[in-house]
């Protein structure tokens, strides 16, 4: 058997983690859970009254999303998340007791998230939260396991670049697509 993977699709809003990470789960036939879905109640409530959470704030949701891939690792089963995780030091938590996060860094180029973060129907996310994220940003080091993927290509091009490097650097293979 091999050893579990826990796939950490992050990157900045509107770089298309959700679209990738759910076709990644898909094709790999592994579990899959939207970060944002983990907030603890309080910073729900915070985000619903617009008030932009903090580090502290963010620490027991990370917490909470390093807990549910613990459970996964012990279990011995993969699986595929979401998590913008732009700070090095949140990707430090969820990798906390954790050996099997394997983040996926979609990258993309600011003219193209503005396009598509103004042409993305029933998710509001203002500008100037984009230049925010993106000075936040702080790209993987080279001593955190995990890959970049230019975010620039269509989706299915994405999920194939990081099929590929889960292939080769994690042994993964997916079958291959159905026939559409
Ligand atoms: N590779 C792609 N090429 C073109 N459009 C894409 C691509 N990936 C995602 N999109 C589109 O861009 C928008 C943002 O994608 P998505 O919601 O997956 O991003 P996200 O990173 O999960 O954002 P958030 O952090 O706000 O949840 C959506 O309208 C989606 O359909
Ligand atoms: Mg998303």
């Amino acid at each position: 058997m091999t050893r579990p993977t826990a796939v950490v699709v992050m990157g900045v809003s509107g770089s298309g983690k959700t679209t990738v990470a759910v076709d990644v789960a898909r094709r790999l036939g592994w579990e899959f859970t939207e970060g944002d879905d983990h907030h603890p109640t309080a910073n729900v409530e915070k985000m619903r009254a617009g008030t932009p959470l903090d580090d502290a704030d963010r620490e027991p949701w990370l917490r909470a999303l390093a807990a549910w891939i613990a459970e996964r690792e012990q279990a011995g089963t993969s699986c595929v998340l979401t998590c913008s995780a732009l700070k090095r030091s949140y990707r430090d938590l969820l990798r906390r007791g954790n050996t099997s996060v394997f983040f996926t860094h979609v990258d993309v180029p600011e003219a193209v998230l503005t396009e598509r973060v103004t042409s993305r129907t029933g998710h509001y996310m203002p500008p100037s939260l984009l230049t925010s994220q993106l000075a936040t940003l702080e790209p993987l080091q080279d001593d955190e396991a995990g890959i970049t993927v230019p975010g620039t290509g269509d989706a299915e091009e994405v999920v194939g670049s990081i099929l590929a490097a889960l292939s080769r650097d994690r042994g993964v293979t997916a079958p291959p697509p159905p026939p559409s």
